[in-house]
């Protein structure tokens, strides 16, 4: 019997991709790993880095491609597109990056590529709609990072106020990867309790977990105002959600998911938990939201279908 290989392609070998093939390097995910970029140079140079790796993690073909190499992939994930500035939003980004989603999708599509998409370039869940539509795939196998990141962020500013593992709140960002998500507290549990039982009894009232969903809604920026981009937090719910389809997980986790009726959404992509295996998004997984969040979450679904349409017109 011969064991499968599993390959990965990363597309954009930005600081965010190489940043997620350093951490799958760690985790020891996929034997095989083809990096394509139109920088040839710096393709090159990652794969030879990340090679003299293998010593101390676990062997892996680590390699320079092009589109034709990602025929056999199980998963490519597209970070290619161009960065916030300081001072920029995410959705500014828009009409660059729909541009250079479609020059990836359609060599990749022409590649004979079968595996599921992610995509982490921003605005995430208007190229990842965009992704979908120029590869003609199903929409449960092309997905984005959506709310991974935020959720996390959310869980950490949450572990520090109550001095938890950020891992045992389950707390979740929903919404645009962007400036109108938000925190669903309502749903957020700690240890089987309420999340809002346990933060009252910590001592935070409803204007400090307000102050809380605002921080980290602009983490992003004072990351980019400090050190000009983002890349560790985004490479590693890359390397989380590559784990889950890798290794056929049926674990929920946050992520840009297509809406199928879902929070009464239709023909978005946008931040929610999904349960996520070998095929994408086995299920979308509606979080239960007070009157106030479910009117922010469609607020935030205009928002995204608008400047979508302005962008793919
Ligand atoms: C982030 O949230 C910029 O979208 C990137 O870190």
């Amino acid at each position: 019997m011969t064991l499968q290989r599993q390959k990965v392609a990363l597309i954009g070998d930005g600081a965010v991709g190489s940043s997620y093939a350093y951490a799958m390097m760690q985790q020891g995910l996929a034997e095989e790993f083809v990096i394509v970029d139109v920088i040839k140079e710096r393709t090159e140079g990652d794969a030879l880095d990340l090679e003299d790796a293998q010593a101390f993690t676990s062997p892996k073909h680590v390699y320079s491609g092009d589109y034709k190499d990602c025929a056999d992939a199980d998963l490519a994930v597209i970070t290619a597109g161009a960065p916030q500035k300081p001072g920029e939003t995410r959705l500014d980004l828009v009409n660059k990056n729909l541009k250079i989603m479609k020059s990836i999708i359609d060599p990749l599509v022409g590649s004979g590529f079968k595996g599921v998409i992610v995509v982490a370039a921003n605005p995430v869940d208007i190229l990842t709609y965009a992704a979908q539509k120029f590869s003609g795939f199903p929409k449960n196998r092309v997905f984005g990072s959506g709310t991974s990141l935020d959720t996390s962020r959310l869980q950490v500013a949450l572990g520090k106020k109550l001095q938890l593992n950020p891992q045992s709140i389950s707390a979740y960002i929903l919404g645009e990867h962007g400036d109108s998500e938000f925190a669903a507290y309502s749903a957020a549990t700690v240890g089987g309790r309420p999340f809002l039982d346990v933060a009252k009894e910590a001592g935070l009232s409803m204007d400090d977990l307000k102050e809380i969903e605002d921080q980290v809604r602009h983490k992003a920026y004072e990351i980019i105002n400090r050190k000009g981009a983002t890349f560790y937090g985004v490479a590693t719910c890359l390397m989380r959600i590559s784990k889950a389809i890798l290794r056929d997980e049926n674990t929920i986790l946050p992520v840009g998911a297509p809406m199928d009726g879902e929070y009464g959404l239709h023909d978005v992509y946008i931040g929610s938990p999904a349960v996520v295996n070998a095929s994408g998004i086995q299920k979308v997984v509606e979080v239960p939201l007070s009157t106030d969040e479910a009117a922010a979450m469609k607020a935030s679904a205009e928002t995204l279908q608008k400047t979508t349409a302005d962008g793919m017109a």
